[in-house]
C-alpha cells in the first residue's frame, strides 16, 4: 500500500530488526493478465466464499485495497492501451479520438501515450494512480475538471466483469443502471472493470503561475493568506484551477489557466507580488507551457513519495458559500494551518465548479456535493513508524476537529467528501461521501442486482453498512 499505515504489519525499514506480522496484507494473490484470470478468480471466491480484495496500485487512503485474511485480485499488470478513431455512442453521436485503456494504465502512461496527437485526457495529478480504478469509479478530479468537465462524465463505455463471471459492455443505453453506479457511486462496489473508453480533448496551452511563499512570522504570514485568498472568487470567475498548500509560515501556490490568458495573469501575480515584496517568494515564476503534457512533467510530476503512514480528512465547499465567505473562510484556514514538526498539511484545491458543474451531459452518480462545489479542501497527517498509540489517537482526534472547523460555514447545509481523500472514521459518511441518503439507497439497489452475495465490499463503499467493522462477518 502506498499509504503504508493500512497494511498493519508492524515492521519498518526505518527500524532496524522490526518483527513483520502478516497484518492486513492478503495471505494470497493473483495476478491478472487475461480477464479470465479474473474470471477464474471469481470462480474460487464464490466456491469457497472468501473475502475478496481488489487493487491496481494501491494508492487508497482509506485503505480500501488491502484486508486482514483476504485473497487479492491484483490487476496493475493489464497494461493495454489503444486509440478508438471513431466511437459511435448508443444514442448514435459518432465521438473521434476516444480511447480505450486497460485496468492497470496509469496517468502517467495514458499522458504520454496521448501526446503525440496532442491530445489529453481528464486525469489526476499522480503519475502513479490508476485511470480506470478508484480514481474514476469515485468521480475523480483534474486539474482540467474545471476547464472541461468531471473525469468520469468523460467514460463512454465500461467492459467489466460481473461476479457471477459475466463479461458486460456498460454504457449510458447498455446496463444503463450499473453504468450510473459505476460512474461516481465508489470503487470495487459493483463489478470489476477490466477496461474503459474515454473521450479525449485537444491540449489545451497551459498558462499558470508558481509561488512559494515565506513569512517571517504568524500574523505576516495570515495577512498574506487573507489578502491571497480575497483573489480567489475572480481566479474562479476567469476560470482558473488551483492548488495551494498551507504549513507553518509558508504559502505555495500552483495556479492553472488552460487555454488562459499569460498577459491578464501575469499582471495579477506581479502586482501580487509588489504588495508582498517584504516577503521571501523561494519561487515565482509565471509562464505558458505549450501542452498538457509538459505540464504535467515539469510540474506535477514526482509528488507521490510511497511507503509512508498517512490519513486525511475533507469536505467539498460549496461555491456559494465560498463566495460570499472568503474573508470568514481564510480565518478557518489560519487555524487549520499545517504544521511541518506535525507532518501535517492543509490543501485546498480549486478543482470544483466551473464545466465540473454540469450534469446535463451525463446520467451518473456523482450528485451532489460535487456539482456544487467550488473547493475541495483537505487536512493530511502522517507520523512516523514508531509513533505510540497515544500519539495516533491524538492524530485521529486532530483530523476530525481541523476538518469540523469547515462545516461551520453553515448551519443548515451538510457539506460533502470527496471519498477518495477523505477520513474513513468521518460520522454521516453516507451522506457526505455519496451525496444524499436518497443516493446511497439508490446506489445500494443496484449493487444488491449486480452483486447479491456482497462479495464486492470495502470499507465505506455501498453496502458495507450490512457487514460487521472488519467486514468478514454480515450482519
Ligand atoms: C499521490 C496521490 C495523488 C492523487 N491525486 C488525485 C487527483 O489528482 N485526483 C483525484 O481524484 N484523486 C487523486 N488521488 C486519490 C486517488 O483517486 C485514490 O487514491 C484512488 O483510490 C486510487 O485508485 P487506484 O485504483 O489507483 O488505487 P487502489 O488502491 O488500487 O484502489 C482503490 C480502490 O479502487 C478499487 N479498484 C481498483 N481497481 C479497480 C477495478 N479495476 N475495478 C473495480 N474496483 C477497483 C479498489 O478495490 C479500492 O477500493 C491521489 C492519490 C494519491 C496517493
Ligand atoms: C493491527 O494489528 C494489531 C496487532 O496485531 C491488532 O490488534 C489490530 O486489531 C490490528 N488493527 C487493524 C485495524 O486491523
Ligand atoms: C493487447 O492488445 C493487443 C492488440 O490489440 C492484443 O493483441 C493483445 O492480445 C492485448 N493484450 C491483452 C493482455 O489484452
Ligand atoms: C439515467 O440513468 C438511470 C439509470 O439507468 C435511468 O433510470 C434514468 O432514466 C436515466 N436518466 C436519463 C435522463 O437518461
Ligand atoms: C512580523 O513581520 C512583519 C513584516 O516583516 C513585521 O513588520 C512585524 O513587526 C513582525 N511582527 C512580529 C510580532 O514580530
Ligand atoms: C489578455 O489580457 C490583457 C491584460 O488584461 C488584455 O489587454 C488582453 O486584451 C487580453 N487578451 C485577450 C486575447 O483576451
Ligand atoms: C511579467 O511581467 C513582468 C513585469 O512587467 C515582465 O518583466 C515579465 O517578463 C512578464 N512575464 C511574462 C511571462 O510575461
Ligand atoms: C449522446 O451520448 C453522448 C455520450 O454519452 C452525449 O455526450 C451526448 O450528449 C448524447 N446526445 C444526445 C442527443 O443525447
Ligand atoms: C440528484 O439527487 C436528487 C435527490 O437527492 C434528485 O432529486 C435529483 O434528481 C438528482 N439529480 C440528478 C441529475 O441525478
Amino acid at each position: 500500500m502506498q499509504y503504508f499505515n493500512w497494511e498493519n504489519a508492524s515492521c519498518s525499514i526505518f527500524i532496524p530488526n522490526s518483527v513483520c506480522k502478516q497484518g492486513s496484507i492478503p495471505v494470497l494473490a493473483v495476478d491478472a493478465i487475461w480477464p479470465e484470470h479474473v474470471m477464474s478468480t471469481l470462480e474460487l471466491v464464490r466456491k469457497y466464499d472468501l473475502r475478496l480484495t481488489i487493487k491496481t496500485t494501491g494508492h487508497d487512503l482509506l485503505g480500501r485495497s488491502t484486508a486482514y485474511g483476504s485473497l487479492l485480485l491484483w490487476l496493475h499488470h493489464m497494461k493495454n492501451m489503444t486509440m478508438v478513431p471513431t466511437y459511435q455512442t448508443c444514442n448514435r453521436t459518432t465521438i473521434s479520438n476516444a480511447v480505450r485503456v486497460d485496468a492497470g494504465v496509469q496517468w502517467s502512461e495514458v499522458y504520454t501515450m496521448l501526446k503525440d496527437y496532442g491530445l489529453v485526457v481528464l486525469g489526476g495529478t499522480s503519475a502513479s494512480v490508476a485511470v480506470a480504478g478508484g480514481f474514476m469509479q469515485a468521480g475523480g478530479h483534474s486539474p482540467l475538471s474545471r476547464w472541461a468537465g468531471m473525469p468520469t462524465d468523460q467514460v463512454l463505455e465500461y467492459d467489466v466483469i460481473t461476479v457471477d463471471g459475466r463479461r458486460l459492455t456498460v454504457s449510458p443505453c447498455q446496463e444503463s443502471d450499473l453504468y450510473w453506479a459505476l460512474s461516481g457511486g465508489g470503487p470495487g462496489s459493483y463489478a470489476i472493470v477490466i477496461s474503459i473508453v474515454l473521450r479525449t480533448f485537444p491540449s489545451p496551452v497551459m498558462v499558470g503561475s508558481l509561488q512559494t511563499i515565506q513569512a517571517p512570522n504568524a500574523s505576516r504570514y495570515n495577512q498574506l493568506i487573507r489578502e491571497f485568498f480575497r483573489m480567489l472568487p475572480s481566479f474562479a470567475d476567469r476560470g482558473l484551477s488551483g492548488y495551494f498548500t498551507m504549513q507553518d509560515t509558508k504559502l505555495s501556490i500552483t495556479l492553472i489557466w488552460p487555454n488562459g490568458n499569460l498577459t491578464a495573469l501575469n499582471n495579477t501575480m506581479i502586482s501580487f507580488y509588489k504588495k508582498n515584496k517584504d516577503l521571501n517568494f523561494e519561487e515565482n515564476v509565471v509562464a505558458a507551457l505549450p501542452t498538457f503534457y509538459d505540464f504535467f512533467r515539469y510540474v506535477l510530476v514526482g509528488r507521490d513519495p510511497t511507503g509512508y503512514n498517512g490519513m486525511v480528512g475533507s469536505r467539498l465547499l460549496p461555491e456559494r458559500i465560498v463566495r460570499k465567505s472568503i474573508n470568514r473562510l481564510s480565518r478557518i484556514f489560519i487555524r487549520m494551518n499545517g504544521k511541518g514538526q506535525q507532518i501535517s498539511n492543509l490543501a485546498i484545491s480549486l478543482v470544483a465548479g466551473g464545466k465540473a458543474s454540469d450534469f446535463s451531459k451525463s446520467n451518473n452518480s456523482i450528485n451532489r456535493s460535487w456539482r456544487t462545489a467550488l473547493l475541495h479542501v483537505f487536512y493530511a497527517r502522517g507520523w512516523n513508524d514508531d509513533a505510540s498509540y497515544i500519539v495516533k489517537r491524538e492524530i485521529r482526534t486532530d483530523i476530525a476537529h481541523k476538518t469540523r472547523l469547515l462545516d461551520r460555514l453553515s448551519k443548515r447545509e451538510l457539506f460533502g467528501c470527496y471519498m477518495n481523500e477523505a477520513n474513513p472514521d468521518e460520522p454521516q459518511w453516507k451522506q457526505r461521501f455519496f451525496g444524499s441518503l436518497f443516493n446511497y439507497n439508490r446506489l445500494k439497489r443496484v449493487k444488491k442486482q449486480y452483486d447479491p452475495r456482497g462479495i464486492l465490499i470495502c470499507k465505506r463503499c455501498v453496502g458495507s453498512d450490512d457487514w460487521s467493522t472488519d467486514l468478514n462477518c454480515r450482519k
